[in-house]
């Protein structure tokens, strides 16, 4: 079976790496992938034409390329392709591709909907209203801030925003100024000018990745959830500093326990399958699940609909089942019947980013790699921001540069591989956290 993986982060490289181990998979092609891709076992990078897997035209050169290169099946590892339609533009040409349809994808590509959705389905969230009127809006935080020890008010685009379109509110000033660039000087551009208001939920944020598979018309319908992980969203220790695309990630949550998990089945993962479902989604992909848990209960925040980033390259380590396997399973319906099995023990995936990093950071600096000493860790690189050099060595190319994902018996045992390996690596700048898993 020859696949296509979609993307160029350290998620497809985990990606792709998984496909790979399958005995069925013959080639991987990774478009465009990275350094990282580049030298994995059966797999290869191609260039994604015109640059943007999200523009029309692009999709559909990438349909050609999967017809011309007899591709079995294909995983897309962003949301900005998915949510322009990419899982129809294939389908329509009779190409086999996991994700949602551009209709489902609209659960993470629009919190408005995603929230109408929640609320319909009776999915556990925190209380959020949707406006499309700024003056509307600044009158909801007046009545907010004027209650008796209100929570924070979380402003939220409701479209992508590549991480950028949260922010949180302490007080109606902070609520006005949020307002005024979203939704009046459009500082998003269209995805600000709808936003969601939300009660701010303190507690501990965890991430499920789950397989999902729901045809309509077809009476079954199954999400199968992954291990629990965390991802540690802020730039410095102890969940301090401005939020990234993700600075590590554990798994499973060490404090997500078995009660936790069946709270967040019977109020988070039933009722969305329930609402899949009934509103005829064609949805056979992987969904993500970033909850917050408060005591002994699961809220949603978020849907998304793809894997997570950091999240997959502590997972799918953790992963026994043939990911190969798995996706057939949710392509033919047959995901009821799959038992996904378990390695026992945790990942921890801290990543390693480019100096200055979330802001403006260095680029181009030669990475070096301490193979033996990497070796004694049995842990694994999953690049991300890493090209390859002529001389066959990497050079840093983007901020978040690679994960370094390390099992271990236990998260403290993982944690220790992790931070052992990451003094195997070398280069101008090499920043990361020290506390993932511990935060
Ligand atoms: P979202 O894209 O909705 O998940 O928001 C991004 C991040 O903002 C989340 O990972 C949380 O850290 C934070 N966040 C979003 N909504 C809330 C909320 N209601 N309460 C607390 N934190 C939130
Ligand atoms: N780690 C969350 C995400 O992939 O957006």
């Amino acid at each position: 079976m020859k696949v296509l993986v979609i993307g160029s982060g350290g998620r497809e490289h985990a990606v792709a790496w998984k496909l790979a181990q399958s005995d069925k998979v013959t080639r991987v092609l990774v478009a465009p992938g990275n350094g990282g891709t580049a030298g994995e076992a059966k797999c290869v990078n191609v260039p994604v034409p015109g640059g943007d897997p999200a523009a029309g035209e692009t999709q559909e050169a990438l349909a050609d390329l999967a017809r011309q290169e007899g591709v079995d099946l294909t995983v897309v590892g962003p949301e900005a392709p998915l949510a322009a339609g990419i899982v129809d533009r294939f389908r329509a040409a009779g190409l086999r591709i996991l994700g949602p349809g551009k209709n489902a994808a609209r659960l993470e590509a629009s919190k408005g909907f995603a929230k109408s959705f929640m609320e319909k389905y009776g999915v556990r969230a925190a209380r959020s209203k949707t406006f499309t009127d700024p003056a509307a809006a600044l009158e909801y935080t007046t009545e907010h801030f004027a209650q008796d020890n209100p929570p924070p008010l979380v402003v939220k685009a409701d479209g992508l925003a590549a991480g950028k379109g949260v922010i949180i509110v302490l007080s109606r000033g902070e609520a006005e100024d949020a307002l005024d660039a979203f939704m009046r000087k459009g500082t998003l551009g269209e995805a600000g000018r709808t936003v969601v208001l939300e009660d701010h939920l303190a507690g501990r944020e965890v991430s499920i990745l789950a397989a999902v598979s729901s045809v309509p018309g077809n009476a079954g319908g199954t999400i199968l959830p992954f291990v629990s992980a965390r991802d540690h969203k802020r730039r410095f220790e102890g969940g301090r500093g401005p939020n990234t695309g993700g600075m590590g990630a554990i798994a499973p949550a060490p404090d997500f326990t078995a009660a936790l998990r069946e709270d967040f089945r019977s109020s988070i993962l039933e009722p969305t399958l329930r609402g899949i479902k009934q509103e005829g989604m064609d949805y056979r992909g992987f969904i993500f699940f970033g909850l917050m848990v408060r005591e002994d209960r699961c809220f949603l925040l978020e849907y998304n609909v793809r894997l997570g980033d950091p999240e997959a390259q502590a997972v799918l380590p953790l992963l026994e089942s043939d990911l190969g396997d798995l996706c057939l399973s949710i392509l033919d319906g047959s995901l009821g019947d799959f038992s996904l099995k378990w390695r026992p023990g945790a990942v921890c995936a801290p990543v390693v980013v480019a100096g200055g990093y979330p802001d403006s950071y260095r680029k181009g600096d030669p990475i070096t790699i301490n193979r033996e000493d990497l070796a004694k860790t049995g842990a694994r690189l999953f690049i991300a921001g890493a090209a390859g050099s002529d001389g066959g060595g990497l050079f840093t190319a983007g901020g978040r540069v690679l994960a370094v994902s390390a099992w271990g018996a236990d998260g403290d045992a993982a944690q220790a591989r992790a931070y052992e390996a990451v003094k195997a690596l070398r280069f101008n700048g090499m920043a990361f956290r020290r506390d993932i898993g511990r935060e």
